[in-house]
């Protein structure tokens, strides 16, 4: 039964037309977005700004399901609901960021490892209690001329098989992602190696530790060019690459790729997601998991101003309704 409610909500998540909203900014990370815009960062205005995403019309014809922060899933609207009802009463899937966070990884100058397993069990109870029915835990690898090591890439693997084994137990449906950054002077093709390592990583991982493929999905970045690099990959490259790194390492039996946007700019995002769903079919849905590229010209338009809620939910809804239609492989069409 719980088995078939898994794969139901994979399914779900990644169903036409639609995909994620990541809006699971750690309190850190998002009070640099609103320092960005000058706007102070408490537990009012992060309520205030992520109730405007929620409750903005047509939400649900784009969104499946959205990543919160645990701040946000024990949080309740204006109106008196918790924000996981105001999403579920829509159809919207609530999830929850399970991670800890990337700290430094020790005897790897440099690197990470994302940590967060002592008392995952309990905290996914908690968390489905709360009416969370999909997780993410992000692991960070970053591309140097000395990075990353294989230690690395295998001690964040691990550590994701380790979660997303333990919300399979709690029949939550484990999001992994296993970011390459962007930032760098790294060539697409040093992404591409970096990748495919990982992901090969990744995956022997879930497999030895028994993770159910047809219940998760994968969040993934793109294969693209260092934010740095002199020589910027075009987007057909950029598809292209990405398709072809996943054949070689995402078994098919995975219902879902949700890409991260990373820093890409909106346009950047949506575009290359588009070129990838007009390559033709895949074995897995590829859909969007979007923080940024989502949220980026809302935000700005939002500006903290009660006043500009409403053109701020139109920004918010024009970017979804652009990464749907890519989704779609229907962007610009
Ligand atoms: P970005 O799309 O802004 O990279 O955020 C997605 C995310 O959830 C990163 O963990």
């Amino acid at each position: 039964m719980t088995e078939f409610e898994m794969e139901d909500i994979a399914a779900a998540l990644v169903a036409p037309s639609k995909g994620i909203l990541a809006a699971d900014e750690s309190t850190g990370t998002i009070k640099k977005r609103f320092d960005s815009i000058n706007v102070e960062s408490t537990e009012e205005s992060r309520r205030d700004y992520r109730e405007m995403l929620f409750t903005a019309e047509g939400v649900s014809d784009y969104i499946s399901g959205v990543i919160l922060y645990d701040e946000t899933l024990r949080q309740k609207a204006k109106d008196g609901r918790p924000l996981a009802e105001v999403l579920s009463s829509q159809g919207i899937i609530p999830g929850i960021k399970v991670d800890m966070g990337a700290k430094p990884l020790a005897g790897a100058e440099g690197e990470l490892v994302t940590e967060g397993l002592d008392g995952l069990r309990e905290r996914l109870a908690e968390y489905y209690e709360l009416g969370a029915r999909f997780a993410k835990w992000r692991a960070v690898i970053s591309i140097s001329d000395s990075a990353p090591s294989q230690y690395c890439i295998e001690a964040n693997a691990h550590a994701l098989a380790r979660y997303a084994a333990l919300c399979q137990e709690a029949n939550i449906v484990p999001i992994v992602e296993p970011e390459v950054l962007m930032d760098g002077d790294h060539t697409i093709d040093d992404c591409y190696a970096v990748t495919e390592t990982a992901l090969k990583a990744v995956f022997d991982e879930l497999y030895k530790q028994r993770v159910v493929l047809e219940q998760m999905l994968l969040k993934p970045n793109m294969v693209i060019s260092g934010t740095t690099c002199p020589e910027q990959a075009d987007a057909e490259e950029v598809a292209h690459k990405t398709v072809y790194c996943f054949e070689q390492t995402v078994p098919a039996a995975v219902p879902g790729i949700v890409f991260l946007s990373g820093g890409q700019s909106e346009a950047q995002a949506t575009e290359h997601l588009n070129i990838m769903n007009e390559l033709g079919s895949h074995p897995w849905e590829l859909s969007y998991s979007f923080g940024r590229a989502l949220q980026a010209s809302a935000l700005t338009t939002w500006a903290g101003k009660e006043e500009n809620v409403a053109a701020a939910q139109q920004a918010f809804i024009h970017r979804c309704k652009l990464t749907s239609a890519a989704r779609d492989g229907e962007y610009g069409t």
